[in-house]
């Protein structure tokens, strides 16, 4: 039998806790924990309050439905009040549900670190005379604010403090519900399985003391040009979750497609998807937007105009203009099909009035993103209502588009979100609630805030998923074909981990603006990814832009962070996810990892 000072010997590496929290100190006791353990859950004024009792057995699974058919759901999880749950408290059903997934995660989905020891070592502590963590303590000081499911930047304090006594004891304190979500998901990253069974920690005593750099940190997912099912979306949601990102923005509609249904214009959908069933219903918009807020990410849904449109077509083809001009589509847009909403058009008005009527009540976000990207100005040259691609023209006629649907959004109490071009390249006059979406450069970043606008980062150069596949379009032998020669696409090479761990959201961003960066998004467009290569396009690199986003860009001297330090974390992120039935793909070799930093260069 190994005595502890060996393990220790043996144990070059601290949990490797991802995303990095501010500050963590760990010992080398080993602890046990089985379902046996104690969870105790008690918030100010007992808002929110569980009793003390065997937790794991009494609350989990929190709702059977969320774990068995989806198709079941009934649509009943929200009150009219965007606000608030039907039933219970969110602050309850948000602390059950975190129980139930630490459950999970420590005692079903874990793995056995034997990619982080040394070929052969006898690394897995003894599995006698084990010691178990006896009670988990959850003290929330203050009550959840009323938006809890539903906050602005800023209104949720996610911070959380993190103890584990080297006699079992651990306690968790937040101010929010959502806090202590985010310190139970630190918790889970403690522990390993043992290959004879069971899970354990090596790391007692445990301090942490943790909180996010950025309020905004995201993921946009487009189920636009390849459709995702509600399982796919859900997988996702739990796994950003993971990484303590809290914003899914949920690019929904496109040119390609129309899956989001709206049943005041059922034609939209049942015309505008890929398939008939390819859609997601009132029911699915719903219980992804719940999945997600009882887990701190707020969905951010966007209805991208007046560009990115052209799936309208197929329902109402008169109100869109250019539809799918060919063979000169790049005349007219950036991808097949073409298209804008007409700009100067009173049936689009009508249409986009009916549309927010239906959509808006059942948005459960602060925000809404009205898009705005990629117009072609020469689009309007094939609008009967314009006709011109005259900027004097057009312009007004873009205000008036953008200030018709932003009043709509804000009576429906919601912030606009919107992307740089409105700003950048229309030059237009946006209220200061707009939060203006960047990704074309930094610059673009220091435009919006020097112009005094929140702005989000996600520049594509460093945070595009998509790119580095090569091109998807077919290129004439002859010019065309030599012209495009090797088929690069228009972000190659592909974005390593690395590059968008070298990305600082406040490159360049003058200290007195910073505060109006709120983060900021990685990006996944879907032309080449679908459901089947989702996971491993997505997982682990978004979890580099998660960790810039939680923990900075910097670290606690000021200096970039190390990639050296950051890679075999991340290389157990990855085996985390991989348990969790998430196909992230490796980083690394084996043998890169099994030896400390033996794939690593200093000159
Ligand atoms: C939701 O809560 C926020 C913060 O308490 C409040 O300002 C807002 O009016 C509430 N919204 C609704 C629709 O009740
Ligand atoms: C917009 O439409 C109105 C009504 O049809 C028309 O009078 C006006 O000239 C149009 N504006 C432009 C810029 O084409
Ligand atoms: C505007 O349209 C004219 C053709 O009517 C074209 O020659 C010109 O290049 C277009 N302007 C831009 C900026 O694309
Ligand atoms: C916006 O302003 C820039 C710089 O003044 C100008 O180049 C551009 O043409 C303007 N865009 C429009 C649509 O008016
Ligand atoms: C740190 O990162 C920034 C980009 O955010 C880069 O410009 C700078 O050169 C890096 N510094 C060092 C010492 O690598
Ligand atoms: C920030 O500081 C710069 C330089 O001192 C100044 O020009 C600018 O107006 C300040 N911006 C704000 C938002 O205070
Ligand atoms: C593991 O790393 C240590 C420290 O760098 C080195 O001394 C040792 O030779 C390495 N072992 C193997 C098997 O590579």
């Amino acid at each position: 039998m190994r005595s502890l000072a060996a393990l220790t010997l043996l144990t070059p590496f601290a949990a490797a806790i991802w995303p990095l929290p501010s500050s963590y100190t760990s010992g080398d006791t080993v602890l046990w924990i089985d379902g046996g353990v104690q969870i105790s859950y008690n918030a100010a004024n007992n808002v929110g309050s569980i009793p003390v009792a065997n937790a794991l057995k009494e609350y989990a699974p929190v709702d059977p439905q969320l774990t068995t058919n989806p198709q079941s759901y009934p649509h009943s999880y929200w009150n009219k009040n965007r606000n608030s749950t039907a039933g219970h408290r969110p602050s309850q059903q948000i602390i059950q549900y975190a129980i139930q997934r630490t459950y999970d995660t420590i005692l079903k989905k874990n793995f056995v670190p034997w990619k982080f020891h040394e070929r052969n070592e006898d690394f897995e502590p003894p599995t006698e005379g084990k010691i178990y963590i006896s009670h988990i303590s959850l003290q929330q000081n203050a009550a959840d604010p009323d938006n809890i499911l539903t906050p602005r930047a800023g209104d949720v304090d996610e911070s959380y403090s993190l103890t584990l006594t080297e006699d079992g004891e651990a306690t968790i304190e937040a101010e929010t519900s959502i806090g202590l979500v985010r310190g139970l998901t630190t918790f889970t990253q403690l522990f390993y399985k043992h290959s004879a069974g069971g899970a354990y920690t090596p790391f007692a005593p445990v301090e942490i003391e943790d909180e996010p750099k950025f309020p905004h940190r995201g993921l946009n997912m487009d189920t636009a040009r390849n459709y995702f099912s509600v399982s796919d979306i859900k997988r996702t949601i739990d796994a950003m979750a993971y990484n303590k990102f809290n914003r899914l923005h949920w690019h929904i509609t496109d040119a390609q497609s129309w899956p989001l249904e709206i049943p005041a214009l059922p034609e939209l959908a049942a015309k505008g998807a890929y398939r008939r069933d390819l859609t997601y219903t009132p029911g699915d918009f719903e219980e992804i937007q719940y999945f997600a807020a009882i887990q701190g990410v707020e969905v951010i849904v966007e209805i991208d105009m007046p560009g990115h449109t052209s799936s309208i077509w197929f329902s109402q083809p008169e109100l869109i203009a250019a539809f799918n001009a060919q063979p000169d589509w790049n005349t007219y847009c950036a991808e097949p099909p073409c298209g804008s909403l007409k700009l100067n058009s009173t049936a689009v008005y009508d249409f986009l009035g009916t549309m927010w009527d239906d959509l808006l009540p059942r948005v459960r976000s602060s925000y809404f993103h009205t898009g705005g990207d990629e117009v072609n100005i020469n689009t309007y040259l094939l609008d009967d209502t314009v006709r011109s691609n005259d900027t004097a023209v057009l312009q007004p006629l873009m205000q008036r588009f953008i200030d018709f649907n932003h009043d709509r959004v804000r009576e429906a109490g919601l912030t606009p979100v919107v992307w740089e071009e409105m700003l950048l390249t229309w030059n237009l006059t946006l209220g200061d609630d707009v939060v203006i979406q960047t990704w074309q450069s930094d610059e673009a970043v220091a435009e919006v805030v020097a112009a005094g606008h929140k702005a989000l980062v996600g520049n594509y150069n460093y945070w595009y998923l998509d790119c580095g596949k090569g091109q998807w379009i077919d290129f004439a032998p002859g010019f065309a074909s030599q012209k495009y020669f090797p088929y690069n696409d228009y972000c190659s090479p592909r974005k390593n981990w690395r590059l968008m761990y070298s990305y600082d959201p406040l490159h360049g961003i003058p200290a007195n603006s910073s505060h109006l960066v709120l983060g900021g998004e990685c990006h996944i467009w879907a032309e080449q990814t679908d459901p089947i290569n989702f996971d491993d396009m997505v997982w682990p690199r978004a979890c580099a832009a998660a960790e810039v986003l939680w923990s900075g860009a910097k670290d606690e001297n000021g200096q970039n962070r190390s990639q050296i330090e950051a890679s075999p974390r991340l290389s157990e992120m990855r085996e985390r996810l991989v348990a969790r039935g998430v196909r992230a793909e490796p980083i690394q070799m084996p043998f890169c990892i099994m030896n400390g930093t033996q794939c690593s260069l200093a000159t």
